[in-house]
């Protein structure tokens, strides 16, 4: 694909001013998709071709970023190894989730995961210009869902009970949403998927020492099959702390920083060769333009001297922030002049 800032500043090349998406793009947040979703339930919109690729591409339009995000959800891998999902107006739920120990089998069907490798191909159809970053859950992340039987228990803390008191059997479930999280890579990569994120928003729920040990080698896994087919890939760790210094260009391309810690100090305990993206904290979008005008401000020093960063938040979209301040901050990086 020619002409696109994001993927030459993925591939090392250096560019004007940093590209810039948003994690939770595609959806909630913007007045065209809040108008659709009057008349289609969100299950509905991931499972039409038309209305998937509307969607994907909105933000394009809308808010002017670099890159698409494919309009789907990580739950569909637990859908495919044969859990009942449904998206409630309160965040989902399943019908069958994970209670005790002994009794889970899993049974992957991967023509369950057909829908998204047509919506992938209608999105490039639509617009072939425009990068398309495919995505999967994290197993851990993943894993945590799977206990969710009660849309309103936002708490993982059955899911963690389990994982600390059934570690073999955790990790045997592990290895099967790894398994299909693999094929399903697959599939978006031969469908047309320029760039691939593995979301590990839940990495923080558990020491990062104890992620590195049970859970980094199955994530490893997943952006393997991107790597090895040269997609670049991005990895998400939400609140990986400390846990930073274990990521190098032998895991992931680029590392997406939460907004707990800044640039400069992420910048530094990341190994030099690994780019990084993130991380304005999706909350300032809340604040005044004043305040949001002084952290832009603020990022001219680090864009300047870092050409391997891709602009980005530090946790996805909260669904009432006002996209018009989103447009504005884009616009902002677009047009300033950093000294590059
Ligand atoms: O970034 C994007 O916009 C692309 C599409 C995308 C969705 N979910 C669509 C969605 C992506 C990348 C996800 C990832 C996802 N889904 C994660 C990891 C990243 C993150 O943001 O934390 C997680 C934990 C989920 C599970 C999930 N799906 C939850 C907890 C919820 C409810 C709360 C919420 O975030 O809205 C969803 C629903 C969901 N997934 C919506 C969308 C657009 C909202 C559904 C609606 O519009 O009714």
């Amino acid at each position: 694909m020619s002409n696109s800032i994001f993927l030459d500043t993925l591939s090392g090349k250096k560019t004007n001013r940093p590209p810039v998406w948003f994690m939770r793009q595609a959806g909630r947040i913007l007045p065209s998709y809040q108008k659709l979703k009057l008349t289609h339930n969100f299950d509905s919109l991931m499972k039409n071709k038309d209305l998937a690729s509307k969607v994907t591409l909105m933000p394009i339009n809308d808010l002017g970023v670099d890159a698409a995000i494919l309009f789907s959800d990580i739950l569909i891998i637990p859908e495919s190894m044969g859990m009942n999902l449904e998206f409630t107006d309160n965040g989902p739920k399943f019908y069958n989730p994970i209670v005790k120990s002994g009794s889970n089998s899993f049974s992957f069907d991967p023509s369950k995961l057909n829908h998204v490798y047509s919506n992938i191909k209608q999105i490039k159809k639509d617009n072939s210009s425009i990068p398309l970053i495919g995505f999967c859950g994290g197993p851990l992340t993943t894993f945590l869902f799977m206990f969710r039987g009660n849309e309103k228990d936002k708490s993982f803390n059955n899911a963690l009970k389990f994982f600390y008191s059934n570690k073999k059997e955790s990790l045997k479930i592990l290895e099967q949403i790894t398994e299909a999280s693999v094929e399903y890579v697959k599939g978006q990569i031969d469908s047309g998927i320029d760039c691939f994120q593995l979301f590990e928003t839940y990495c923080g729920i558990i020491p990062s020492s104890l992620y590195k040990e049970l859970i980094l080698p199955f994530s490893i896994k997943i952006l393997d099959v991107a790597r090895n087919k040269n997609v670049p890939t991005i990895f998400f760790p939400k609140n990986f702390n400390d846990g930073l210094k274990y990521i190098n260009k032998d895991i992931c391309d680029y590392v997406s920083i939460d907004w707990n810690l800044s640039l400069e100090y992420a910048r530094e305990i990341v190994d030099k060769k690994v780019g990084i993206q993130g991380n304005m904290n999706p909350r300032l979008f809340y604040s005044s333009n004043e305040e949001i005008n002084k952290y832009l401000n603020s990022l001219v020093t680090f864009g300047e001297k870092n050409y391997d960063w891709v602009f980005n938040l530090g946790h996805g979209f909260l669904p009432d922030i006002d996209y018009i301040k989103v447009k504005y901050v884009v616009e902002w990086i677009k047009e300033t002049n950093w000294n590059r």
